[in-house]
């Protein structure tokens, strides 16, 4: 039975670090065990401009802990008045990796999102010329469409035309869900990657409602059936290319999580790697772990793997319950605080 396993230092292609106080609270959680994450731009007014990419940066570089070679990818939140040309400068200049659509209303901080898919249709072409990555919230919000088919729906009516419409676009539907939209995924590789958030391979919709209301398992896309945590499973232990790893790791303050209008995000960012091993272990495939949180991702990204390397083991230690905050956030909670976690990092 293996019980330790090293594998290349992996990399987080979808994580919410925030602004301000939080990203100071939580960004040494990820820098401890990832070489890069691609941060999501939907902060408190967004990362919607070049300017506005480089001054998030800094903030960031300025938050990291003395000595972490981390690094942050800044991605841009694209609106209904994105500029191409902005967009272009800003992948040119190294300060964006990719643009993410946040469909207006999907999500937490989408209110400023695109309202009209045909308003982006611009952008996009720019970024097929250049080459840029099209980072996407795979989720329609019209009224008609049961929040459990979203994504299905966004697959069928928004992403298929579109891989036809841009056949040199990489797309890369984030936070994936369900089993239909896994297996969109594996149908228009390599075009299309899928990011897996650890809580997917864990939770059914039974365990956020079925006994007592969780609101820490709240989340967008919202957890499904048990059929599409097993295809999920089956989907990031395959090893496939086009699968990879993103933590979708969200805090949000107490308060905002328990509340008669409570947000979605899970914050998940000190257990992310103990579940993703626990998750491949039960599946028989830890040999294709690295392939899924080191390898696949910086290959749909077009960029090398990281260097280091990272231990896991079987090794029993108990998850922090929160982090505190500074300031009116002041604490959020940690996904399975509290908990006993059966594999940890230690190298
Ligand atoms: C994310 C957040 O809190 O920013 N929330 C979530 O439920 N996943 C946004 C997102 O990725 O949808
Ligand atoms: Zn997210």
């Amino acid at each position: 039975m293996t019980t330790r396993i090293t594998i290349r230092k992996p990399d987080d292609w979808h994580c919410h670090m925030r602004d301000g106080e939080m990203l100071k609270a939580v960004l040494p959680y990820t820098a401890a065990h990832f070489g890069r994450a691609i941060l999501m731009p939907n902060l408190i007014p967004p990362v919607r401009t070049t300017a506005d990419g480089i001054a998030y940066r800094a903030r960031v570089m300025t938050a990291l802990p003395q000595g972490s070679t981390f690094q942050p990818l800044i991605t841009c939140y694209l609106t209904d008045d994105t500029d191409p040309d902005d967009v272009e400068r800003g992948f040119k200049e190294g300060v964006f990796t990719g643009a993410k659509l946040y469909p207006a209303n999907a999500t937490t901080n989408s209110a400023a999102g695109v309202t009209d898919f045909r308003k982006i249709v611009r952008v996009l072409e720019r970024m097929e010329k250049i080459g840029m990555r099209f980072l996407m919230h795979g989720e329609v919000t019209d009224a008609d469409v049961d929040i459990f088919d979203r994504e299905v729906v966004f697959c069928e009516r928004v992403l298929k035309p579109w891989t036809r419409q841009f056949p040199g676009l990489k797309f890369i539907l984030e936070h994936l869900s369900s089993k239909t939209g896994a297996e969109f995924v594996r149908a228009h590789a390599p075009q299309v990657g899928g990011t897996i958030t650890p809580y997917h391979l864990e939770l059914t919709r039974t365990d956020w409602l079925g006994s007592g209301l969780k609101p820490y398992m709240y989340v967008m896309p919202v957890i499904k059936t048990e059929a599409d945590r097993q295809a999920l499973r089956k989907a990031a232990t395959s090893g496939e290319a086009c699968y990879f790893l993103g933590t979708d790791s969200a805090p949000h303050p107490f308060k905002s999580k328990v509340s008669v209008n409570g947000i979605p995000g899970i914050f998940n960012a000190p257990v992310a790697l103990a579940v993703y091993a626990k998750v491949f272990e039960e599946e028989g495939a830890l040999d294709k772990l690295e392939a899924f949180a080191s390898l696949n991702g910086a290959m749909h990204y077009g960029m090398l793997p990281n260097e280091g390397t990272i231990t896991l083991e079987k090794q029993e230690w108990t998850a922090p319950e929160e982090i505190v905050v500074p300031g009116p956030d002041e604490r959020a909670l940690v996904h399975h605080g509290g908990e006993r976690m059966a594999w940890g990092v230690v190298a």
